[in-house]
C-alpha cells in the first residue's frame, strides 16, 4: 500500500441509511501476521492462505525481506509464499524504517535467534491504547537465555551466543502476543518449556496447529498450561487463516447501528459464540449459514446491555468499540467494563459530540477482578441511549475505534468527514468497497 498524504486520507460519509448486502471476510489479522513470522523457523518455502490485503502482511512482507527471505503475496488470491532457506541478519538501519509501524516484529525475536543468534527489533507501534509494554516478552526471552542487550527508543537488540533452551515460564496475564512470543522461541529450544498462565484465543490455537504442521511438540492444558518440547528442526507448513472473527463482528454491530442486514461471508460461529450471545440480547438477529452469518436488525427498540471484556472465552475487547455506537442506539443504560487494556475509551469523545451520551468511570463496572481497580483508568462507559446522532468532522484514533467511528458517521444523520482512514487499511480489507457494496454513501 502506497503511503497516504493527509489531505485525502478522508472519506465523506453521507449516514442515516441501513448498511444492507453481502461482505466477504478473510484471514484473521491477528493471526495471519504471525503465522507469517513462524515460517522463519524452518529453512524451507511455507504457503498461507485466505490472507486479507492489509497493512500488516506489508509490514511484516517487507521486515522479512530485510532478512533476505523470499515472500511472494498474491493479494488478491489472498496467498503469501514465504522462502525462508536463507536468512540474514538485516540492516540496523533498514529495520529502523519499520519502527513504530506494528507490534509484530517483537515476535521476530525468537525465530532470529534461532536461525543467527541474535536480533534487531525496531521500536514498536501498534494502537494507543494502553501503555502496552513488553516486559512478559523480555522476561520470556530472557528466561530461555536470550540477552536483551540494550533497550533503547530506537529498538531492541537481543542475542543467544549459546542458543535457546527451556524454560518454566509464568505470565502474570494472559498476553496474547507473550503467548506468540513463548510458542516462536521456545519450539527449537533445546529441552522442555512450561508457560502457565497463557492466553488460548482461537487465533492463537491456530498459530499451535502451524507449528504443529512444521514438526513442533505442543500440548494445551485445560488450565491454560501450554508445554512445548523442543524439537532439532522444523519443516515449512501450507495453512488457510481462520477467518477474522473481530472484522465479522464489527459489520454485525454495524448491521444493529443502522438497522441494517449484513451478510458476512467467511464468518464461522464457534470463534463468535460470546459476541453472538450480546449480539442477541441486544435484540439483534443472526442466522448462522455454511458459508457465513447473516446479521440484521429485526426492527423495534434495542435493549441495553451490562458487558465486561475479557480474555478468551470471554468478551473480546476488539469487539466493544463498534458494539458501542450500536449502544447509543439502544433504548435504556448499558454498561461497559473493559479490563483488557486501561485506556480503550478514548474514541467515545467524538461520539458525544456526535450526540451520544456516554459517561466514562475509574470505577470498574462489573465483577471480574481488573488490574485497573483503583486506578486512575477511565475503563468503564455507561452508554445512554437511544440518542440520535449528527454527522460531524471526525480524526480516526486507532483500528476498532476508528471503525466505531465510521459506523457512527454510517448511523448519523447528515454528513460526516472521517480523517485519517488510512488507519483503518490495517485491519479491514477493502473496506471502501464492501461499504459501497452495503450501500452506503460515501466518496
Ligand atoms: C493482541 O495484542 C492483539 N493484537 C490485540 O488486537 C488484542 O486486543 C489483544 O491481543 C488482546 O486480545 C495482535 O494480535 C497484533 P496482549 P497484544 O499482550 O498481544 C498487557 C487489534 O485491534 N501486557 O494480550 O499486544 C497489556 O498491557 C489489536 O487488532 C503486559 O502488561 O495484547 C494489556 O493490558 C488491539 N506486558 C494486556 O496484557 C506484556 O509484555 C493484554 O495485552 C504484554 C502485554
Amino acid at each position: 500500500m502506497a503511503k497516504v498524504n493527509p489531505e485525502n486520507d478522508l472519506l465523506h460519509v453521507v449516514g442515516g441509511r441501513p448498511l444492507h448486502g453481502t461482505i466477504q471476510v478473510r484471514g484473521a489479522k491477528n493471526f495471519v501476521s504471525k503465522a507469517m513470522v513462524a515460517a522463519l523457523l524452518a529453512s524451507d518455502v511455507s504457503v498461507l492462505k485466505n490472507v486479507p490485503e492489509i497493512r500488516d502482511v506489508q509490514v511484516v512482507s517487507d521486515l522479512l525481506r530485510l532478512h533476505g527471505v523470499g515472500v511472494d503475496v498474491k493479494p488478491r488470491e489472498g496467498t503469501v509464499t514465504i522462502d525462508a532457506k536463507h536468512v540474514e541478519l538485516a540492516d540496523v538501519a533498514d529495520v529502523d524504517t519499520l519502527s513504530g509501524s506494528s507490534r509484530i516484529p517483537i515476535l521476530f525475536s525468537g525465530p532470529l535467534l534461532h536461525r543467527l543468534g541474535e536480533a534487531f527489533i525496531p521500536a514498536l507501534g501498534g494502537c494507543r491504547i494502553g501503555s502496552r509494554p513488553i516486559d512478559f516478552h523480555l522476561e520470556t526471552l530472557r528466561k530461555l537465555g536470550a540477552k536483551v542487550d540494550k533497550e533503547h527508543e530506537a529498538g531492541i537488540h537481543i542475542t543467544a551466543p549459546d542458543g535457546l533452551h527451556g524454560a518454566k515460564i509464568h505470565l502474570p496475564y494472559p498476553s496474547v502476543g507473550a503467548t506468540e512470543q513463548t510458542l516462536l522461541a521456545a519450539v527449537l529450544a533445546k529441552g522442555k518449556t512450561e508457560l502457565s498462565g497463557a492466553a488460548t484465543e482461537p487465533e492463537i490455537m491456530d498459530l499451535v496447529a502451524v507449528l504443529q504442521k512444521m514438526g513442533a511438540q505442543i500440548s494445551v492444558d485445560v488450565d491454560r498450561t501450554i508445554r512445548i518440547e523442543g524439537v532439532e528442526s522444523l519443516n515449512g507448513y501450507t495453512h488457510t487463516s481462520l477467518p477474522d472473527r473481530i472484522e465479522a463482528a464489527s459489520w454485525a454491530s454495524a448491521a444493529l447501528a443502522t438497522h441494517g442486514d449484513i451478510m458476512v461471508k467467511g464468518a464461522q460461529q464457534p470463534d463468535m459464540m460470546t459476541y453472538l450471545n450480546v449480539f442477541r440480547k441486544i435484540g439483534g438477529e443472526f442466522d448462522v449459514r455454511d458459508d457465513g452469518i447473516r446479521f440484521w436488525h429485526p426492527g423495534g427498540d434495542l435493549k441495553p446491555v451490562a458487558i465486561e471484556t475479557d480474555v478468551h472465552p470471554g468478551f473480546m475487547t476488539d469487539w466493544q468499540q463498534p458494539l458501542v455506537v450500536a449502544l447509543t442506539q439502544a433504548k435504556g443504560l448499558s454498561i461497559v467494563h473493559e479490563t483488557v487494556y486501561e485506556n480503550r475509551f478514548g474514541f467515545t469523545q467524538p461520539l458525544i459530540k456526535m450526540g451520544a451520551t456516554i459517561q466514562l468511570y475509574r470505577e470498574c463496572l462489573g465483577s471480574l477482578p481488573c488490574r485497573f481497580q483503583q486506578q486512575n483508568f477511565e475503563h468503564s462507559a455507561v452508554i445512554f441511549g437511544p440518542t440520535p446522532l449528527t454527522g460531524r468532522d471526525i480524526d480516526v484514533p486507532d483500528l476498532r475505534g476508528g471503525f466505531s467511528h465510521l459506523i457512527a458517521a454510517l448511523t448519523a444523520s447528515g454528513p460526516s468527514t472521517v480523517r485519517g482512514i488510512s488507519l483503518i487499511d490495517r485491519g479491514y480489507e477493502d473496506f471502501r468497497d464492501k461499504l459501497a457494496a452495503l450501500d452506503a454513501q460515501i466518496d
